[in-house]
């Protein structure tokens, strides 16, 4: 595992964040935060229990960590169906999402997650599926080949991404509703924390609330890992409370800042301030510069650098802001080029 993926605010689900099942929303009431999709979702419930029919095919996107399968399950438990869960990588065949499909029941939800990964192959047996539930299964080969289609019970798929870009336009387009989901905002962050904090019975303060929350990037599943660490650190060393000193001392001991940004943060804007003078840089020359995968900067480090605007995108590669200098007390280069940031 890369020193990014193993951080203790990398987005992406740990093993020991399987706790945080117990802490999943199980409706759409116990939602926090996401308003405009919950009303959106809200609406596509009730039409569809009006009309006695399975939702629209749905498709979820955004960060990691964000609650797009936690709402996949809500939906499941507001439409009162059975959902069954697959990802992309795990379909490897046609002939398993053959069998995935014709297993389902007339309303059932089928969740696929990281479904930018499904293959070429296999997708186009979601498209007739998608479009007019019906499987068509090529019999025999060569010349005597013939098609037979198999008609499937109303069914609704819910996809999970967290590259849109991905997903090629033919299957995008069979989805009736598309999402994305967005970094919470500070208030919903404390909520979270909160409800977390009273379902694990632990003893914390709101000032010490809010600084998990500050630090949290905006995502629930980090909200809910920095909230064990500091619990253990409070048992430890200050008699169990969280208090903001208590939660400032835990998380500044494991490198987490008061933005939420840890060492690989760091190190990102570091290397393209110090050694490119603010960029603009390729993606691939900061990623050989510290050792990591592209994809890895792209998917977990960068999406929370573009929203604090410590990182601009531009055709020329990436460029470190001014505000990123103030952050981490560095000089701005001035060898900028004049204009960068006028976009
Ligand atoms: N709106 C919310 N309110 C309260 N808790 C939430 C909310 N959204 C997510 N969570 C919590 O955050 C954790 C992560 O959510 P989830 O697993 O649904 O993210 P995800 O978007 O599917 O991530 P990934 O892209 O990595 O699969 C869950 O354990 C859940 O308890
Ligand atoms: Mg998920």
């Amino acid at each position: 595992m890369s020193e990014a993926q193993n951080r203790l605010i990398a987005p992406e689900p740990k093993a020991d964040d399987r706790l945080d099942q117990a802490l999943r929303p199980q409706r759409l009431s116990e939602l926090i935060g996401q308003n405009q999709v919950k009303e959106n979702l809200d609406i596509l419930i009730a039409a569809a229990r009006q009309r006695s029919e399975p939702m629209d095919h749905i498709l979820f996107y955004g960060p990691p960590g964000l609650g797009k399968t936690t709402l996949a399950h809500v939906l499941a438990n507001e439409m009162g169906v059975n959902i069954k869960v697959t990802a992309g990588p795990a379909v490897e065949r046609a002939g398993d999402l053959a069998a995935i499909l014709t297993n389902l029941r007339g309303g059932d939800i089928l969740f696929i997650d990281e479904i930018h990964r499904l293959g070429r192959v296999v997708e186009e047996v979601l498209y007739p599926a998608m479009e007019d539930f019906a499987l068509d299964i090529i019999i025999g080969k060569g010349p005597s080949a013939r098609s037979i289609r198999l008609k499937l019970p109303r069914f609704t798929i819910i996809g999970a991404t967290t590259r849109l870009a991905l997903i090629s336009p033919p299957l995008r387009a069979r989805f009736g509703a598309v999402y994305r989901l967005d970094y919470y905002d500070l208030p919903a962050m404390q909520t979270i924390v909160e409800r977390a904090a009273r379902l694990l019975g632990v003893q914390a303060n709101p000032e010490g609330i809010a600084e998990v929350a500050r630090r949290a990037r905006g995502t629930p599943r980090v909200a809910l890992r920095l909230l064990r660490r500091v619990r253990d650190y409070a048992q430890v060393r200050a008699g169990g409370a969280i208090t903001s000193t208590v939660a400032g001392e835990a998380l500044g001991l494991l490198s987490v800042d008061d933005l939420g940004l840890d060492e690989v943060d760091r190190l990102v804007l570091k290397t393209i301030i110090e050694k490119y003078d603010g960029g603009p840089v390729g993606l691939s020359t900061i990623a050989a510069s510290i050792s990591e995968e592209p994809d890895t900067i792209m998917d977990v480090v960068e999406p929370y650098l573009l929203q604090l605007g410590f990182l601009d995108r531009t055709p020329q590669g990436r460029v470190a802001t001014r505000r990123a200098c103030e952050h981490l007390g560095l000089p701005f280069p001035q060898t900028q080029q004049p204009g960068l940031f006028s976009s």
